[in-house]
């Protein structure tokens, strides 16, 4: 047969090569001229044209690869992508038949050349998901009986399903498939050249590096399941590494443990006099920065969540529990005398049956100790009534009255040392006034400065081997330039199909889905066909650059291919070409973070030709979207952050300007997000944060130091607002969800402490302030405090306990006045005598009355601004119990709405 269809131009090329041919295939063994290497390069020549085709002669024979590596270095494990990061030197030896020489003829048994005078086997490892970084080595030695040997050395990043669920005591059992890409089983074998315990042995002696992780063994298993021919052979390694966790221990482990031994401790504070919670609030505090460290450190897998956290998580609750029992105790401590009494139950159940499990039995009460100290009082005063009554009726009231006045002095004393001290409290108030100024300009200074900040043509083979097949596709090479039919106005019909192999992530900084692909495309060429029978083989694989390949790219596409590559095509002899290589898809997409941690993001994979419109090139898919899905679904192996959920195709045919149309085939991929480590790490320890910060309000503000505590719960806070901004893009249009949930909460503490500033102040300046005002008076003391069932105390009553013990004391001073002057009937030094220790028990008297009367005007004033503050404490209380209360039902629902869609 001739070509029929071939341009002119080919036709003499053709008969060239039908002329040289038979003395190329029939090269087997080279002869040189002399024994020397330029005189074996000379003679190698002819073989070098035949480096795009295996070398076999027939197409029968599979090229049989063996294979061993040395593992050099174990570079790392990232958990997040799920990526184990190793160093290999590879090794691969083949036969080449197309050449043999007689090593005393040429002088030498073997030679290193270029790799790119030969054909190359496509070994790929299946797990690699990204380009190799390791120097490339450019020789390659070939033997005098045609033994091939490659070695490379190759830095593997391959997925690899890591369970962290013992972490950091975890040993990872990775993956390492060794296959050829493209060539079925009954093209290319692969075997070990070692037995997978001397590869270790030699792996841990090469190895110098005592990083992170230590190489336990390798173990090798050899895919020998016998299928149809349209299989691909694969070589199977199972690298077991383990963790070395003594940095984990001394750097996360011992401190956590040191600060749940704190806490535990911190039991034995006394909570009267020490102020516990701010303590406790503090460790909280210390104790959320370790929890930002695991969320750095460890992966969000689906299916595990890592003993350790559960373990820091379960910490973190008891001491949120512990801290709101010291709230509560405190609580008790300062406030129980406005309660009313202990219910019985509560009686029975906790001072009787608890208070004996723990020992605290309840103290009995002695009822007689009332009764006890007056009878001590009467029984001392006893012996003085015998004594005084040998002497005179007046003597007997002058000693009296004399012990009266001891009395009454001693009282004064004491009332005076406590006026004395209200002088110096007034001097500690005065003294912060007069340095008000300055502190204002103080602040301003620092807040200026914190801002600086066809009709084919038939080939004729002239021998049924590749080499002659070869040489008849040399004219089709010629052509692969231009599209392959004859016709121009015949459209290339390119079927797309892929498989979903990995999702290595989402950067939501960046808007980019990272994803890698096996990407197929198949097409037909029309200057292609051959007769099997006459040629020997239906199909072979060529250098797919020495065809034409079509431009589809994936609209998408951000980055660079940085896939191994893989060089070969299939062409069969009906002209149909299968190209097939991986991808690693940067792809820009559109994230919707709105309801982050719980997001589903829909991203398309558009692909079309970038040049080709519809009239020169259609876009068809050869498999069913589901089948495609559940394909993906079964290779993709490891459970790293994100989940694929979905995939759905749609064909669209676009104008592409003027009259001109192009097709598009987008496919949309679903994929979740694994929420639950989120959960654990983010949302419930800032849940409890809030929980703090409301029982914070029963910490009663007289005693203990509210504000503090209150400001270090908002330091732990903004540790979570940091993560959240390390995580979360800016993007215009939408803020996530969970950042408004968060702001909101730290504006109500930053509320709440600015309100228990102003409470603080209240109670311990009002002293000195004006009355209330009559609207304040109105608004809060009455509307607020009924809204917050506060009602205003009773003002009568007031009036009564501050003015009737005054009154009293002039009743019992007029009093003593009638018994003095009863006494007065006696001898005249005796009136004198009593007169003067009536005016100086008078003048006691009248002292204490003064400071009394003070004290009891000043709080009188100060008793309306406390319950103001009160009124506006439980009003800030309820508002933020109702807040928490509507956004946890919110986030609840989101959350099992994202989960119910799966
Ligand atoms: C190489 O030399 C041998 C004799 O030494 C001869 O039989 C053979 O045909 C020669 N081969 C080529 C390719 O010249
Ligand atoms: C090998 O290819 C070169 C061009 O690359 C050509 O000049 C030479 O004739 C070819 N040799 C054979 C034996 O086909
Ligand atoms: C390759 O190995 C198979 C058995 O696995 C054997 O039958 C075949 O002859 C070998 N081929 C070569 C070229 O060594
Ligand atoms: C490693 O995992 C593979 C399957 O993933 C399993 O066949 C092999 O036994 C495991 N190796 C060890 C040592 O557990
Ligand atoms: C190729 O090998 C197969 C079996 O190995 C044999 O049947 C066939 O005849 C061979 N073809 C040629 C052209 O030698």
């Amino acid at each position: 047969m001739t070509p029929k269809c071939l341009p002119p131009s080919v036709m003499p090329a053709v008969v060239i090569f039908l002329i040289l041919m038979p003395a190329v295939c029939s090269a087997i063994k080279v002869n040189c001229s002399q024994p020397n290497q330029p005189a074996l390069l000379e003679a190698l020549r002819p073989v070098f044209n035949l480096s795009s085709i295996r070398p076999v002669m027939n197409m029968t024979t599979s090229t049989n690869i063996t294979t061993l590596f040395t593992m050099y270095g174990i570079l790392g494990v990232d958990e997040k992508a799920q990526l184990l990061l190793t160093y290999l030197w590879l090794h691969y030896w083949w036969m080449n038949e197309f050449v043999s020489w007689d090593p005393i003829q040429c002088g030498t048994d073997r030679i290193s050349l270029p790799k790119s005078l030969f054909w190359v086997p496509d070994i790929v490892i299946n797990e690699f998901m990204d380009e190799n970084r390791a120097p490339s080595v450019p020789y390659m030695y070939l033997h005098s009986n045609g033994r091939m040997h490659e070695a490379k050395p190759v830095r593997v990043v391959s997925s690899c399903n890591l369970d962290i669920y013992t972490f950091p005591f975890d040993i990872q059992n990775c993956t390492m498939t060794f296959n050829s890409y493209i060539h079925f089983a009954s093209d290319i074998k692969i075997s070990l050249g070692r037995d997978a315990v001397t590869i270790t042995q030699i792996s841990r002696d090469v190895m110098t590096t005592m990083g992170e992780w230590e190489l336990l063994d390798i173990t090798a298993n050899d895919n020998q399941e016998e299928h149809n021919d349209d299989y691909i052979d694969e070589l199977k390694f199972h690298v077991r590494v383990r963790r070395r966790a003594t940095l984990y221990v001394v750097n996360l482990l011992i401190p956590s443990c040191f600060l749940i031994t704190v806490d535990l401790f911190s039991f034995l504070l006394p909570p009267q006099n020490v102020d516990r919670s701010s303590f406790k609030m503090t460790l909280i505090l210390g104790y959320t920065v370790f929890l930002l460290i695991m969320n750095d450190l460890l992966p969000i897998t689906g299916n595990t969540i890592p003993l350790i956290n559960v373990f820091f998580s379960i910490c973190l609750a008891l001491m949120v529990a512990s801290l709101l029992e010291t709230i509560l105790i405190t609580n008790l401590l300062c406030g129980s005398a406005d309660f009313s009494p202990v219910p019985r139950l509560i009686q029975v159940l906790v001072l009787q049956i608890l208070g004996r499990l723990v020992c605290m039995p309840q103290k009995t009460k002695r009822p007689g100790d009332s009764e006890m100290k007056p009878n001590f009082v009467v029984a001392q005063q006893k012996p003085d009534g015998k004594l005084s009554e040998e002497m005179g009726p007046v003597d007997k009231s002058l000693q009296e009255l004399r012990s009266l006045g001891k009395n009454l002095q001693a009282i004064r004393l004491q009332v005076e040392k406590l006026g004395g001290s209200q002088g110096s409290e007034d001097w500690i108030q005065r003294c912060p006034r007069k340095v008000k100024p300055a502190k204002v300009l103080f602040i301003c200074i620092i807040s200026v400065l914190m801002h600086a900040p066809c009709s084919s043509v038939m080939l004729n083979c002239s021998q049924p081997n590749l080499p002659s097949l070869l040489e008849a596709l040399q004219p089709v090479f010629n052509l692969s330039s231009i599209r392959p039919v004859m016709n121009a106005s015949t459209p290339t019909i390119v079927s797309i199909d892929f498989t979903l192999v990995s999702i290595l992530g989402v950067d939501e900084k960046a808007q980019v889905l990272k994803t890698y692909i096996w990407q197929t495309l198949r097409w037909r060429n029309e200057f292609v066909r051959w007769d099997p029978e006459q040629c020997g083989t239906s199909r072979i694989t060529i250098p797919r650059k020495l065809l034409w390949v079509p431009d589809i790219v994936i609209n998408e596409f951000m980055e660079k291919n940085s896939a191994p590559f893989v060089p070969y095509s299939y062409l069969y002899s009906d002209g149909l070409v299968i190209d097939d290589q991986p991808v690693r898809v940067v792809s820009s997409c559109n994230l919707n973070i709105y309801t982050f941690p719980f997001d589903i993001q829909n991203c398309s994979l558009s692909f079309n030709s970038y040049v080709h419109r519809l009239t020169a090139m259609q876009l068809d898919l050869s498999s069913n979207v589901s089948d495609i899905l559940k394909h993906s679904k079964k290779v993709m192996t490891t459970m790293g952050e994100w989940e694929l959920v979905g995939l759905t195709v749609n064909s669209y045919i676009l104008p592409a300007g003027g009259e001109e149309l192009y097709q598009e085939m987008r496919f949309f991929v679903s994929v979740r997000r694994r929420a639950t480590l989120y959960v654990v790490n983010l949302l419930i320890p800032s849940c409890f944060l809030i929980t703090v910060d409301l029982f914070s309000f029963l910490l009663p503000p007289q005693n203990i130091d509210r504000s503090l505590f209150k400001m270090t719960l908002i330091l732990g806070y903004t540790v979570f607002l940091l993560i959240m901004n390390d995580l979360l893009p800016v993007t215009g249009n939408t803020i996530p969800l969970i950042n408004v949930f968060l702001c909101l909460c730290l504006a109500l503490m930053a509320a709440s402490l600015l309100e228990t500033i102003l409470i603080t102040n209240l109670l311990c300046g009002s002293v000195h302030y004006s009355p209330v005002p009559r609207w304040i008076r109105v608004f809060v003391l009455h509307i607020l405090g009924r809204l917050v069932r506060l009602p205003p105390k009773p003002r009568d009553r007031e009036d009564t306990v501050t003015r009737n013990p005054a009154a009293q004391e002039m009743k019992v001073s007029s009093l003593v006045a009638e018994d003095s002057e009863v006494s007065q009937q006696k001898g005249p030094l005796d009136k004198e005598m009593v007169w003067q220790e009536l005016r100086s028990l008078g003048s006691d008297l009248q002292a204490i009355c003064l400071q009394v009367e003070q004290r009891l005007g000043e709080s009188q004033t100060s008793e309306d601004w406390i319950q103001v503050a009160f009124i506006i404490d439980r009003l800030l209380f309820s508002f933020y119990i109702l807040f928490i209360s509507v956004s946890f039902i919110t986030i609840i629902i989101i959350w099992m709405q994202s989960n119910n869609t799966s």
